[in-house]
């Protein structure tokens, strides 16, 4: 038979299998080794793996890529990330080296409001190529899934243009995109003084509108979910506003998540729990109480560290991601990049702070990068592992071990991306 692309001597192939349920607790450790192996891709789509003599016995290709020794791994799904806005807020960094707070300069009218205000002035293409550049650097360094929310609009107009921009960047990138709406990102200056307004809105004019759009857009057809989220925080949206959102999203057919505990655990990560929700993420001040719930539900626990290390925590300060797992949660990793708290492009940084920080084994941080990583989004039928019938996003190491991810920090430790059997 004669197929598009063949990868042989692959000496560790790993394939991150687990396509049904996310990996929870100690499953998250098991991570299986085919080594010397090949891999036979057609028409995008993996179609067989297997030892890499048998493979290239069986199967003609019209390209064969010799990987020589090195490993290979699934592309990375990236679960969380607020990709497009408008400007970029250095001077918050610097302000925060200096010693001012997140919490500080959102209240104070920066944070994510500034954003809010650059991102409404934007036109669309300025926000499309801007993104777009983005997500090439995220792709150079193996991200081959992205998760996109709005919530720098906080009004119809803005949010609806910023979907619009996820839709354009999922027809222009060889990513693949999933969209979020989260007009309940915080309040926008115009509703201040009225939160329950604000919320009103959203319930009533914004989630209306945005499944209207969703019904219309090709990720409707093409069978890939919108989430509806809130950061559940002070300066931001409490337990019961957070909840019409997320019901009102979920009674059109969005799947909720959340932004929950970051600097407050008042409730929202067992709210969320009890919607069904797909994630909780942040997680920094969950304690036991959260951690249990999350443990004994189908929630993914996503912790964000990548944000702590911007904000300069203190370790004591990052999510505890080692209870997480060993209460037996399903953990999944994300950048979070965004212009204010997670400026961070790259996966494997994240991997690496998480098992530095959060003591999570290599392993442990490749399945939450990868197959649990899709089922935070929503994705992990078609992405997220090695796997016949699911889309050949891979990922050619420059190391023979794929330790090395976790090991050597800094640098790309990705040799060639491939997508949807394209070689990037
Ligand atoms: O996930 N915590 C709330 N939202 C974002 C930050 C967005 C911003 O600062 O612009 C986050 O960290
Ligand atoms: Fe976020």
């Amino acid at each position: 038979m004669k197929i598009d692309l063949i990868l042989k001597n692959i000496g560790q192939l790993v394939p991150c299998s687990g396509s049904d349920t996310p990996l929870k607790g100690a499953e998250m450790s098991a991570v299986d080794l085919l080594k010397n192996g090949a891999i036979a891709v057609n028409e995008g789509k993996i179609v067989a793996l297997g030892d890499s003599v048998a493979l290239t016995e069986k199967y003609a290709a019209e390209q064969i890529i010799d990987c020589a020794g090195k490993a290979v791994i699934p592309g990375f799904v990236d679960s969380h990330t607020h990709t497009v806005f408008g400007g970029d807020r250095v001077h918050e960094f610097e302000m925060r080296i200096q010693g001012a707070s997140y919490m500080e300069i959102m209240s104070a009218g920066g944070g994510i409001v500034s954003t809010m205000r650059h991102t409404r002035a934007a036109t669309e293409d300025e926000l499309f190529e801007a993104a777009l550049k983005r997500l090439d650097q995220m792709l150079a360094l193996g991200t081959t899934t992205v998760e996109i929310k709005t919530g720098y609009g906080l009004n119809t107009d803005t949010e609806l243009k910023m979907l619009r921009v996820i839709e354009r960047l999922d027809k222009a990138h060889a990513c693949t995109l999933i969209p979020t709406f989260l007009g309940a990102h915080t309040l926008p200056p115009e509703y201040k003084e009225d939160p329950n307004g604000y919320v009103d809105l959203i319930v009533d004019e914004m989630i209306p509108a945005v499944a209207e759009w969703y019904a219309q857009s090709h990720f409707s057809k093409d069978g890939v979910p919108l989430f509806v989220d809130v950061f559940t925080e002070d300066h931001a949206f409490d337990v019961a506003q957070s909840e019409r959102v997320l019901l009102a999203g979920q009674a059109l057919g969005m799947i909720p998540t959340i932004h929950s505990d970051q600097f407050n655990a008042f409730g929202g990560t067992q709210m969320a729990i009890g919607l069904g929700a797909i994630s909780a993420d942040h997680l920094d001040v969950s304690g036991s109480d959260e951690i249990a719930a999350l443990a004994s539900s189908n929630t993914i626990a996503v912790p964000l560290p990548a944000a702590n290390f911007n904000l300069g925590h203190d370790i004591a300060a990052y999510p505890n991601g080692r209870a997480m797992i060993d209460a037996g949660c399903a953990l999944a990793l994300a950048t979070d990049l965004n212009p204010g708290s997670a400026p961070c492009y790259s996966m494997p940084l994240v991997m690496a702070i998480s098992n530095r920080i959060m003591r999570l084994t290599p392993a442990e941080t490749l399945i939450a990068s990868t197959i649990n990583s899709a089922h935070a989004c929503g994705m992990a039928q078609r992405v997220g592992s090695i796997e016949v019938g699911k889309a050949a996003d891979l990922l050619i190491l420059k190391a023979a071990d794929w330790r090395h991810l976790s090991y050597f920090l800094g640098g790309n430790p990705v040799e060639t991306v491939i997508k949807d059997g394209e070689v990037i």
